[in-house]
């Protein structure tokens, strides 16, 4: 079942899955011995999973392109930088930044990424794709957090 959905992923995200930058998630870690590219796929996965159990009518490729995108932070927070202390606070934007560097994104896009860390950072969600993914988000951060490994696939290495 994983398989269809990341199946789903590389064909809307292949232009992001390719980049130099996103292949860089890589070497961040996100939670416990999960990389931010890890985490960018498992919400991803998430994300189609919420849509088809509930039936949700999505632009797909927006959702699984603002779910890759929504941690495009490009540092490593958990290295003692000042700044990292508000990471919370502070990477959904820098994540906007950096991906309107690279990719055209579309509105929805945008506010899934400026948005993902609601109800943290007080910027409400628009669109139901940016809904779905901070809910998403959230699910997998908790799984990640507490059982690293065990339910969630290891993705890294399909991606070479
Ligand atoms: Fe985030
Ligand atoms: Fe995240």
């Amino acid at each position: 079942m994983e398989l269809d959905y990341l199946e789903i992923i590389k064909y809307y995200g292949k232009e992001i899955l390719d980049s130099k930058n996103m292949q860089k998630e890589k070497e961040f870690m996100q939670h416990g011995n999960i990389t931010v590219f890890d985490h960018s796929i498992n919400v991803a996965i998430e994300c189609l999973k919420l849509v088809h159990r509930y039936r949700i009518p999505v632009d797909q490729k927006t959702l699984v392109r603002g779910a890759l995108l929504h941690d495009y932070f490009l540092y490593d927070w958990h290295e003692k930088d000042k700044s990292h202390k508000l990471h919370g606070f502070i990477h959904a934007e820098k994540a906007l930044t950096n991906a309107e560097k690279e990719y055209e994104l579309n509105e929805i896009e945008r506010n899934m990424i400026y948005c993902h860390m609601f109800p943290l950072n007080l910027r409400i969600p628009k669109y139901k794709e940016s809904i779905i993914l901070t809910i998403a988000d959230k699910i997998i951060a908790t799984k990640e957090t507490l059982e690293p490994y065990k339910k969630l696939i290891k993705v890294n290495e399909k991606y070479i």
